[in-house]
């Protein structure tokens, strides 16, 4: 069976939280394409060469979670060399036997535009700035700046920006718990499956 859950959004909206949840109870797998960028931001030189020959020793790396790799990550993330390098990678897992989840910000755009089930998951920049800040710590007004710049830069680039596809339930985690926000998502499956 190929099924393609396409989970888009802002930093820290809870698409991950949502996409392992989503991945667990259905069986299927899990790509967190956030993870991608990062590692190419990480890897330092050309970022270009970074995406053609990133490994899995790339993607293992214990600093990719923090602000500046979130940063880096965003700002080679706008160069459509890099994206282009990534794309195969993410298409043929999404299409891979046995079902797919995928989170990111142009799964359902770009990536994966006949995805079965697409999902904008988004909240207020306070709230991501939060959640953030629970994660990394440091001065939480630096993490609200550092959320609106990534926000601005990844919804402003030219080559896939985000932006909810036009057939994407919009899943507003503002006010939302995560386990409400959860069952939501499974509905939304358990409705297409
Ligand atoms: O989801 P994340 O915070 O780990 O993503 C880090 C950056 O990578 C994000 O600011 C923009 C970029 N990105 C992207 O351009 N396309 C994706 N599908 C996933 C992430």
């Amino acid at each position: 069976m190929q099924f393609t859950v396409a989970i888009d959004g802002p930093a820290a909206a809870g698409k991950g939280t949502i996409g392992r949840a989503i991945a667990a109870r259905f069986g299927f797998a899990h790509l967190d394409t956030g993870a991608l960028y990062r590692a190419v931001g990480a890897k330092g030189g050309d970022p270009v060469l970074a995406a053609q020959s990133l490994s899995a020793a790339d993607l293992a790396r214990p600093d990719l979670r923090t602000l500046a790799a979130g940063q880096a990550a965003s700002r080679v993330a706008a160069i459509p060399e890099v994206r282009a390098a990534l794309l195969d990678f993410q298409r043929r897992f999404a299409r891979a036997e046995g079902g797919a989840v995928l989170d990111g910000r142009d799964i359902g755009t770009v990536i994966c535009p006949d995805a079965e089930v697409k999902i904008y998951v988004t909240a207020s920049p306070e709230v991501r700035a939060h959640r953030r800040w629970l994660e990394v710590g440091g001065d939480p007004a630096l993490v609200l700046a550092e959320v609106k710049e990534r926000d601005a830069r990844d919804m402003n680039r030219t080559d896939a920006p985000l932006k909810p596809a036009a057939d994407a339930v919009i899943l507003d985690t503002s006010a939302l718990g995560i386990d409400a926000a959860v069952a939501r998502a499974v509905a939304l499956v358990e409705a297409r499956l």
